[in-house]
This record gives structure tokens, C-alpha cells and sequence, in this order.
């Protein structure tokens, strides 16, 4: 078995090497200035430090050949950094994060982690499924949040490098047991970082469990296309594709209904700076953006509603677009799922700093989290988040970066 598995890994360092040595006759990226193309190092896998209870856990770090580089760990499978060039070629990092475990550990909002086992809300923490009730922890006001108390930002993962097509990827797997956090079902699930030599991260996502639960994966990334730590977000131009928002309650919950943004403060079809209109979104201070936006795709896409079972992926399709004026950098969000929550990082209040000490502001990062709606498991008009034992679970988004 041990020689098995180390013909295998053997095997997968070969498969790596070569389709490094075939990503290095790519050609430069596209959109982009060219950049000095040097050979991209192999994954790299650093100890980064021990949970509370002793858990070690690791730092895994992506490079390609046109300047990227993003760093995950085991620990909620976070994205801890990803340095992308600016249209000078200088690079930056353009997610919050920190290069220790311990702020983690004392606790972020969720920066870069895989959230899970349900992104965002369920209303009082309670669904039905099947004719049985469950009850959540209520983390968030009344209502459950990302998964829980101790939700899949808050747990190791395991993780291997794997063969990519184009480029370099680390696939994290956490076994989530029947009851945990009060979801039924084991659940394995996975999650694929791939970086790319186009510039692209790509997360691969799939799950299957050996009963019927809601499932809804994202990726909590706080963006600053500027650079952690350069301020305010509310000068980058947003483009999001989708006509509709789910409006919701003062508790963030969806009502239910679809709301048009044409004519609204929600209406992000062309591309608009974030702080052109924020000041007048409809909510309580904090002020600014924390809405779900539907789609294009998923109007009339044919996905099953109601708590029956999720149909087959979606199309990857462009769900949003951000440019930077300031650094040149464009990032480009694809995805496979319905819909995804545009938040604009309304509760940075300056209590958290950064790894050189600068505060953490509001409005200094946006989130762009693709998903199913939310409390989709308690709203049989949306597309069901609903997982079947023999189905199985996928979604894919792409956070792909050029310059202008
Ligand atoms: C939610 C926000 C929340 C943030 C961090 C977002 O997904 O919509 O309301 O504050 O996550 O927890």
C-alpha cells in the first residue's frame, strides 16, 4: 500500500513537471502587458503554524510565469495571499490576509476561506427537509451565518498537489460528519485551487454525501485590486451580470421576491465605481452593499427549485467584472452558480490590521461570493441547494486578472 501510494505521488511529481514544461511555451497573457515569462517554481508546501489543539497546519504555495503567486493553507483551505502584477508589472497582493496563522485563529471575518457547510444565511438557523426540522446555530443575529460556529473556514483540511492542464493545483479535502454544526449527512467534500498560467485562480468544488442536506460552498475573499492595505475600495468600477437582486429584510434575509436594479443603487449592468452610489443604499450603518444578485444565467435557467435536488452544474459564465484605475488591474469573476453576494466590507471597522499594522477599514475590501441564493433551503422558489446521496456536488468559479 505504501509502495503504492509512493508510486503514485512519484507519478503525480512527473505528471506536475511536465505540464510545467508545457505551460512554459504558452503564450503571454492575454489583455495583459507581457511580463518577463521566468519558469514557474514548483508548488511549495511550508509549515504555518498549530490550531489550539495542536493540529498542524500548512502553507501551500502556487507560482505561474507571468508574476502570480497565491498562497493557501490547510486551515479553512484559505486563501491567505495571491500577488498579482500591476499594468507596470509591480507586484502586489490584492486579498486581505496575513503570513502567521495566529490572526486567524483570533478570528477574522472569513478572509479567503472556503465557507461551508451552507454559505451565508438561513433564517433563525431552521429548515425543514424531508418532513424533519433541523436547528442551526444562530450566529448571526437571529439567524445562522457561513456555516456555523465552527464552519469549514474554521477546520484543517487535508491537502495534496495535483496534476493540472495549465498550471499548478492543491486539492484540499475535509470530511464533514453526520450532524456537525446540526447539518445531516457525511459530507465529503473538496476543493481544487488551481493558478494558471492565463492569470487565472480557478476553485473546483464537489461534494457527496449519505444524506439529503443543503450544500452551498463559496469563497470569502476580501479583494483590494489596489493592495492589501491601500485604503478605500470605493473608487474600483464594478460591473456585475445580473437584472435582479433578492431584496431582504433588516436581517438580511431574503423576502423572497426578485427586485429589478434598473433605476436602483443595485444596478451595477454597466460598470460603475463602488462608491458612486453606496451612501444611498437602503440599510442601517453600517452602510453599503451586502445583496445577492441573480444571475443572467440563472433567469429561466432551467434549475430545479424547491428542496427536491439540485440539478446538474451551470454554465461557467462572467458574473462580474472590477477595474482598478489606480494599479491597472482588471479581475474578472466566472462562475457556475446562480448568483452571487456583492459585499462591500460594511463591517471592517478598523479593529483588525493588517501584517504591517494598518487598520482594516471600512469599504477597504469587497467580497464578490458566488453562491446559491441565500436561505435558498427555505424558499422552494429558488434554485435548491439540496444534495442527494449519488449526486454529487459542483461548482466552479474563476477570479481571472489582467491589466488596462
Ligand atoms: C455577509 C456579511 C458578513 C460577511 C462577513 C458576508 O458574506 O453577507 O453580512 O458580515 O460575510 O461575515
Amino acid at each position: 500500500m505504501k509502495r503504492k501510494e509512493t508510486q503514485v505521488t512519484r507519478h503525480l511529481s512527473i505528471l506536475v513537471v511536465v505540464g510545467l514544461a508545457l505551460a512554459a511555451g504558452a503564450p503571454a497573457l492575454a489583455g495583459g502587458r507581457p511580463q518577463a515569462s521566468p519558469a514557474a517554481k514548483p508548488v511549495s508546501k511550508t509549515p504555518f503554524g498549530k490550531t489550539k489543539d495542536g493540529t498542524p497546519v500548512d502553507l501551500y504555495t502556487l507560482t505561474n510565469r507571468h508574476g502570480m503567486t497565491a498562497k493557501v493553507m490547510t486551515y479553512g483551505a484559505t486563501l491567505t495571499e495571491l500577488i498579482v502584477p500591476d499594468r507596470a508589472g509591480t507586484p502586489g497582493d490584492v486579498v486581505l490576509g496575513f503570513d502567521s496563522l495566529q490572526p486567524y485563529l483570533a478570528g477574522v471575518p472569513y478572509f479567503g476561506a472556503t465557507v461551508g457547510r451552507v454559505g451565508n444565511r438561513i433564517a433563525k438557523g431552521t429548515f425543514t427537509l424531508d418532513g424533519k426540522t433541523y436547528h442551526l446555530a444562530t450566529n448571526n443575529g437571529p439567524n445562522h451565518l457561513h456555516g456555523g460556529n465552527v464552519g469549514f473556514d474554521k477546520v484543517v483540511w487535508k491537502a495534496q498537489v495535483v496534476p493540472a492542464k495549465h498550471g499548478e493545483a492543491v486539492k484540499f479535502t475535509y470530511r464533514s460528519r453526520d450532524g456537525e454544526e446540526g447539518y445531516p449527512g457525511t459530507l465529503d467534500v473538496s476543493v481544487v485551487y488551481t493558478l494558471t498560467d492565463e492569470n487565472q485562480l480557478r476553485l473546483d468544488y464537489a461534494a457527496t454525501t449519505d444524506k439529503a442536506t443543503p450544500v452551498n460552498l463559496t469563497n470569502h475573499s476580501y479583494f483590494n485590486l489596489s493592495g492589501d492595505g491601500s485604503g478605500s475600495i470605493l473608487g474600483e468600477v464594478l460591473m456585475i451580470n445580473a437584472d435582479e437582486i433578492t431584496p431582504v429584510d433588516d436581517t438580511l434575509i431574503p423576502t423572497g421576491a426578485l427586485l429589478p436594479v434598473k433605476g436602483t443603487v443595485f444596478d451595477f449592468t454597466k460598470p460603475t465605481a463602488i462608491g458612486a452610489r453606496i451612501d444611498q443604499v437602503p440599510v442601517a450603518p453600517p452602510v453599503g452593499y451586502d445583496h445577492n444578485y441573480v444571475l443572467r444565467k440563472a433567469k429561466g435557467g432551467g434549475r430545479e427549485a424547491g428542496t427536491a435536488g439540485r440539478q446538474a452544474e451551470g454554465a461557467l459564465t462572467l458574473a462580474a467584472r472590477v477595474a482598478d484605475p489606480k494599479s491597472g488591474r482588471v479581475m474578472e469573476v466566472l462562475t457556475t452558480e446562480p448568483g452571487v453576494q456583492f459585499y462591500s466590507g460594511n463591517f471592517l471597522d478598523g479593529t483588525i490590521k493588517n501584517r504591517h499594522g494598518v487598520p482594516y477599514r471600512i469599504h477597504d475590501a469587497f467580497c464578490l461570493e458566488t453562491q446559491h441564493f441565500p436561505d435558498s433551503v427555505n424558499h422552494p422558489n429558488f434554485p435548491s441547494t439540496i444534495l442527494r446521496p449519488g449526486q454529487v456536488y459542483r461548482s466552479t468559479t474563476v477570479y481571472a486578472f489582467s491589466v488596462e
